[in-house]
């Protein structure tokens, strides 16, 4: 058997060479890490319950037009992507403050923000994804200011929509983060959300109980990961049919 080239592996993915050019196929593991991988687990099914959000995710955005790497998924892990090139930056949306957020500014986790806040840090694991400002970013380089303004309107469409989905399942939008690429259409480049979007990158709070339904779940030891994403995938409908972890608990009718 003909093993594929791997062209890299993340925490939680690997990315092998695609079957045409400009393709990549992205495989989704059960690895879970935390605070710059010093917390480590492997969480059965995880892998294939983000491979599932994470199209949901991208093909709704897609639907209501916003560009994403997504072209199909293939099986449980793994999904056919168009091969971009990542800018290195976490962009972050919040909407609630929460996380690094409310530590640095001693504020209460879930209060309300005064609107949608984009932050960014810079992807560099050795130095812990420091924040950096849109300064650092157009002086060294790593996107020009017209691709900020573009990365701005990119994330806060996708906030528009998450928020939207998540509140229909009762489940507040907290924070998210998201991977912005760039590809070439001929002469001209278009940025496009790339990497995942899962419980892995965002906050969810269930709206009734304050439930969190994300890693915080892992990072902060609340119980089970694949307990809490069952949960999501369950109420958006997406719940694949044989995944191997543990069933979810009913939700108590208040
Ligand atoms: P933070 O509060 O730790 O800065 O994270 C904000 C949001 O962004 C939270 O939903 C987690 C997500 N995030 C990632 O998924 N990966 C990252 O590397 C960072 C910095 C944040």
């Amino acid at each position: 058997m003909s093993r594929r080239k791997k062209i890299y592996e993340g925490k939680a993915k690997i990315l092998y060479e695609g079957p045409e050019p400009g393709t990549l196929v992205q495989y989704f593991k059960d690895d879970a890490t935390a605070y710059n991988a010093e917390k480590k687990a492997t969480i059965d099914g995880k892998g294939v319950l983000n491979n599932r959000l994470s199209e949901f995710f991208m093909k709704g955005l897609g639907q209501i037009g916003v560009p994403t790497h997504f072209i199909k998924r293939l099986n449980m892990r793994e999904q056919l992507i168009r091969a971009a090139e990542i800018i290195p930056l976490e962009v972050i949306v919040r909407n609630f403050a929460a996380g690094s957020m409310a530590r640095r500014l001693g504020m209460e986790e879930g209060t309300p923000l005064p609107r949608p806040i984009v932050e960014y840090s810079y992807k560099d694991d050795a130095l812990g994804d420091p924040l950096v400002p849109e300064e650092y970013i157009v002086a060294f380089g790593w996107a020009s200011q017209q691709d900020l303004d573009d990365i701005v309107a990119l994330a806060l469409r996708v906030n528009d929509y998450l928020s939207g989905v998540m509140y229909g399942v009762g489940i507040r939008l907290v924070d998210f983060k998201i991977e912005v690429g760039r590809i070439w259409e001929g002469d001209f480049m278009r940025l496009i959300v790339a990497d995942e979007i899962s419980p892995d990158s965002c906050r969810l709070w269930d709206i009734e109980t304050g439930r969190k339904l994300d890693k915080d779940v892992f990072r902060r030891d609340l119980g089970d990961l694949a307990d809490a994403y069952t949960e999501v995938a369950r109420r958006l409908g997406v719940m694949p049919s044989n995944v191997t972890h543990p069933p979810t608990r009913p939700t108590p009718i208040n």
